[in-house]
């Protein structure tokens, strides 16, 4: 048994970050544990952990289980978690109830919960109290073990617990078995190291750590020679990559050795605005292969309140970044992250977030009342506001990001722009993303799926476009 600790998660040494590079292998009869038997996993929570799901499933794989889209009839369910606010916490428990019905009548089943919430001393605390009928927990360093935590659990059918609250290493060679044979996600680093005050996630992903430039480059080579359309490099803070390497790259190097791979299409996220530089700019707009869109988290628009989060930047140099990167990128498309209700925000504060949004017409913009994290320090910031006036302030900012996206998108309408298809849409059309990510509900037919094809818009939603293939 392994537990998470809190304390550990804080900590940050100078020590080395250990590279994990050999082949993933495993014993003959590891190979066979899974045989006849189906699992199941639902993902919460951010692309990072969409992709640690598509690593799991080609572990699970490898040991010869089945997927199943029907969690009544897997034998293994997996649950793989977010701690970034308290929803997220609530959605998991409310599964977890379900999944408990289900196992009382089907007692074989084995249970699993991963993912950031899997780390995290005060989950694992209730796991062990109130869900020991719960198998099985692991964390976000330790998804490569997966098969010697499975087999252990299966022998012994005890609660088996195996987190650790470390830096964390970079892992290679872990397989993937990908959601899409289009589009990729491809990690260039994990952790975070900005510890802004009100985030979960500097403890539970541990240390920033890049993955050497090589290796990304060669895992996007493959993906060019299976035919993908499009990759996303991930990332926290994917503007601070390889600051920590031994041999220093940064971002704006790494995207063009990417950009030269031929990969027709590259994205990136997240960018955090301390980090973004001026050569990192130039390659952007310099490579038609790297897509003209930025999300850019701005969180706040006010001074007082940046410096409470911990952002390390203020009002004016964001809208510094953003109109350089509007100079510079033609069409720029531009979302954004905004938390409103931080403790001590006030209405001037908030309204000043307001201007942030009417100077930079974000294309779109993921809005959140501020959640208190365990451990962080902002959960013990004094917050007086109420929870009908932070109600009150996410409908206003709403209002008003509804509004930009209605004015970008309209820019579309008669246009043709090129757009990735990637199936059916829910319509019974076909579906697919236009280069500045706005998704696109597509009159064509299925000989188009896969292929980046012409498309003229021909009307206009505030959350997406129609439009027929040309
Ligand atoms: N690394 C990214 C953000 C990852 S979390 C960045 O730095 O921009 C995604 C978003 O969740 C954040 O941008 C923030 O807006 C929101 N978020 C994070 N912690 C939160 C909290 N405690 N309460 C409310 N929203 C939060
Ligand atoms: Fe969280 Fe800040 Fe790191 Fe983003 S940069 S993951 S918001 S601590
Ligand atoms: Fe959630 Fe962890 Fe991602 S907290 S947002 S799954 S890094």
């Amino acid at each position: 048994m392994n537990l998470p600790s809190l304390k550990e998660a804080q900590k940050r040494t100078r020590n080395k970050i250990p590279f994990i590079e050999e082949k993933y292998e495993l014993s003959e009869d590891l190979k066979k544990l899974g045989q006849g038997k189906y699992y199941y996993i639902k993902t919460y929570g951010c692309q990072m952990n969409v992709h640690d799901s598509e690593n799991i499933k080609a572990i699970l794989e490898s040991m010869s289980f089945q997927e199943t889209e029907d969690f009544e009839q897997a034998d293994f369910i997996l649950l793989n978690t977010c701690a970034i606010r308290e929803n997220a916490h609530n959605k998991m428990f409310g599964f977890l109830g379900r999944v408990k019905h289900l196992k009382e009548e089907r007692p074989h089943i084995i249970t699993a919960i991963c993912g950031c919430m899997a780390q995290e001393e005060s989950v694992v605390d209730a796991l062990m109290k109130k869900y020991k009928w719960v198998d099985i927990v692991f964390g976000t360093h330790n998804i490569h073990r997966l098969p010697y935590i499975l087999e252990r659990s299966m022998a012994r059918r005890e609660q088996e617990i195996e987190v650790f609250s470390k830096e964390g290493e970079v892992v290679e060679n872990i397989p993937v078995k990908r959601d899409s044979k289009y589009k990729a996600w491809v990690n260039i680093m994990f952790g975070c190291d900005k510890f802004c005050t009100y985030c979960i996630v500097p403890y539970t992903r541990g240390k920033q750590r890049s993955r050497k430039p090589e290796l990304i480059v060669s895992e996007v080579e493959d993906l060019v020679k299976k035919g993908y359309q499009e990759v996303t490099l991930l990332g926290q803070n994917v503007n601070a990559y390889g600051k920590d390497l031994e041999d220093p790259c940064d971002m704006g190097t790494l995207l063009e050795m990417v950009a030269k791979t031929g990969i027709p299409r590259i994205r990136f996220m997240t960018s955090h605005p301390w980090d973004f530089n001026d050569a990192m700019i130039d390659v952007i707009s310099s490579y038609d292969n790297i897509m003209p869109y930025v999300h850019l988290p701005l969180q706040s628009g006010s001074d007082r309140i940046l410096k409470l989060m911990g952002r390390r930047y203020t009002k004016a140099q964001y809208l510094e970044l953003v109109s350089k990167l509007k100079e510079k990128i033609p069409n720029l498309a531009l979302t954004t992250d905004i938390i409103v209700g931080f403790p001590g925000e006030t209405r001037e504060d908030f309204e000043e977030t307001l201007e942030v949004v009417k100077t930079c017409e974000y294309d779109s913009a993921f809005t959140f009342i501020f959640s208190p994290r365990e451990g962080t320090p902002a959960a013990k910031m004094k917050d007086i506001t109420s929870l009908e006036e932070k109600n009150q302030r996410l409908y206003e900012l709403n209002a008003l990001v509804n509004e930009y996206a209605n004015k970008k998108n309209q820019e579309y309408l008669g246009k043709v722009v090129k757009v990735l298809i990637e199936g059916p849409s829910e319509k019974g059309n076909l579906m697919g993303y236009t280069e500045t990510m706005k998704l696109v509900n597509v009159d064509g037919n299925e000989e188009t799926i896969g292929k980046i094809v012409d498309v003229e818009i021909t009307d206009v939603k505030t959350w997406s476009l129609d439009g027929k293939v040309v």
